[in-house]
């Protein structure tokens, strides 16, 4: 059996009328999976719901959510995501960090990255977080600032070989 532990357990950050949940049953799919479709998740493509779901029910999930909005429409209030592919121990991929068109520009991007820097800060036993771009104008600036990270460079035969394959999923529109 698998003991939840204290960085699986659901953490909340609120700031004004915003909300910052790791709740992943909060994470309305349709709206996931239509932000995953659209142009802004140029990464990514959108997947049968019930893989959708099961990929969230695996990662450490921060949801934005603007709670102003909550009485209106039950997906109106979901503003952005951030998700972190982990063991909640030694490993933390970072993914689908977005902030909806309506709400960029007020602070909110950073927020997030920040609360995911506080979670893997809280893994005593983390020995890398990670992250892929191909954004070097603004994202990798970005990483850089809020989270610390540095760009792994690569040159064969020296320092770290960072390795991949690309898997079935990859969208074809990343292939240029
Ligand atoms: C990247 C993104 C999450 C930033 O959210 P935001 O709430 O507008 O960000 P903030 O207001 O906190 O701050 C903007 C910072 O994000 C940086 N940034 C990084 N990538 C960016 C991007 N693709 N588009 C706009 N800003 C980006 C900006 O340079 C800015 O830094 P600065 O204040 O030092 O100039 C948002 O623009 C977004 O969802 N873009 C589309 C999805 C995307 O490209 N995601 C990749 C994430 S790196």
């Amino acid at each position: 059996m698998t003991l939840p532990t204290e960085e699986q357990t659901i953490k909340t950050w609120t700031n004004g009328p915003y909300t910052i949940s790791t709740d992943p049953t909060l994470i309305p799919l349709e709206t996931l999976n239509k932000w995953f479709a659209s142009d802004d998740f140029y990464w990514a493509k959108d997947l049968p719901l019930p893989a959708l779901e099961q990929s969230l029910q695996n990662s450490l999930c921060f949801g934005l959510y603007h709670t102003a909005d909550s009485d209106n429409d039950n997906d109106n209030s979901f503003i952005g995501i951030a998700r972190c592919i982990t063991d909640h121990v030694t490993f933390a991929y970072i993914t689908d960090v977005y902030v909806h068109q309506s709400h960029q520009g007020k602070g909110l991007g950073r927020w997030l990255v920040k609360c995911i820097g506080e979670a893997t800060e809280a893994m005593p036993h983390l020995r890398r977080s990670m992250l892929f771009t191909m954004d070097w104008g603004r994202s990798v600036p970005f990483y850089e600032k809020v989270l610390g990270m540095e760009v792994a460079e690569c040159k064969r035969g020296e320092g770290m070989a960072m390795m991949m394959r690309k898997g079935r999923g990859y969208p074809r529109s990343m292939d240029g």
